[in-house]
């Protein structure tokens, strides 16, 4: 398994040295007040466009993270543009631009969309334009097997979130990790992927703890959070795999917007 920090903040980076981080507009605003950065959002907050504030600060930052990381530095398109493909692909293209003008290339960016069927399309796109994609708000199979069959790099199927609903909605106080409706959802994508040969990456995010992060260990990737982090380092019990490699037995039909 390969970590990926889920944070922006450049040094808990330097800290936990992960391969790859995963940032969305928020941690980029929690990073610009710890790195210093905050000057470029009053300044266009004083000009009046935050969107243009908010594409500049996620550009800096993460510039700044490509060179603490020697991977992937997934960058996220709004999610207010989630239902509109073709604003996710202008939104896309322009990061990648901004990226390329601090000397940034495009192969140590994945642009995060969610997966919404348009951000589906708009993956297929830009992926086909060599813009790797990060498929992220993974909540079911269809959704992971939509975004692989539109050729995306990497998914992010989430835990936390899908646990924080079932708690909610069911009044249950915690689940142990095997019984964990967020980590079964995961390894029932893995699964998924690996039986059916999808070559895109499978990697765990939204974690509430570390027994969550425990039993997903073997998937491709986990995006942790720098305090998960911290729990996982200082604890001495090794990490087991809970996740074993699963040969490729099946081939699946072409998912529609109707099964979606
Ligand atoms: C990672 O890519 C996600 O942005 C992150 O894990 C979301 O976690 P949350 O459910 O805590 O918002």
């Amino acid at each position: 398994t390969v970590v990926v920090a889920d944070t922006g903040d450049l040094e808990a980076i330097r800290q936990y040295q992960p391969q790859d981080c995963t940032t969305n507009p928020s941690l980029i605003l929690k990073a610009a007040g710890l790195s210093g950065y905050s000057h470029l959002l009053d300044e266009a907050r004083a000009l009046g466009d935050v969107e243009t504030a908010i594409d500049q600060l996620t550009v800096r930052i993460g510039t700044e993270l490509t060179r603490l990381v020697p991977g992937y530095v997934s960058t996220e398109v709004d999610a207010r543009l989630s239902f509109d493909a073709d604003a996710m692909i202008e939104k896309a293209r322009h990061l990648i631009a901004l990226y390329a003008e601090q000397g940034v290339g495009r192969g140590r960016i994945l642009i995060k969309l969610a997966t919404t069927w348009e951000g589906v399309q708009a993956a297929r796109t830009l992926e086909a334009e060599g813009i790797r994609c990060n498929l992220t708000l993974v909540f079911s199979q269809e959704q992971a097997v939509a975004a692989a069959q539109a050729g995306a790099y990497l998914i992010s199927p989430f835990v936390g979130r899908i646990t924080d609903w079932y708690k909610k909605h069911t009044g249950t106080a915690d689940y142990a990790p095997d019984q964990d409706p967020g980590v079964q959802s995961v390894r029932g994508i893995y699964r998924h992927f690996k039986t059916h040969g999808y070559p895109t990456v499978v990697m765990g995010a939204s974690f509430r703890s570390a027994a969550q992060v425990r039993a997903l260990a073997g998937c491709d990737r986990l995006t942790v959070s720098p305090a998960l982090l911290g729990e996982l380092a200082a604890d001495t019990a090794p990490l087991e795999q809970a996740l074993t490699p699963v040969p490729a037995t099946a081939t699946e039909p072409t998912l529609t917007e109707a099964d979606f």
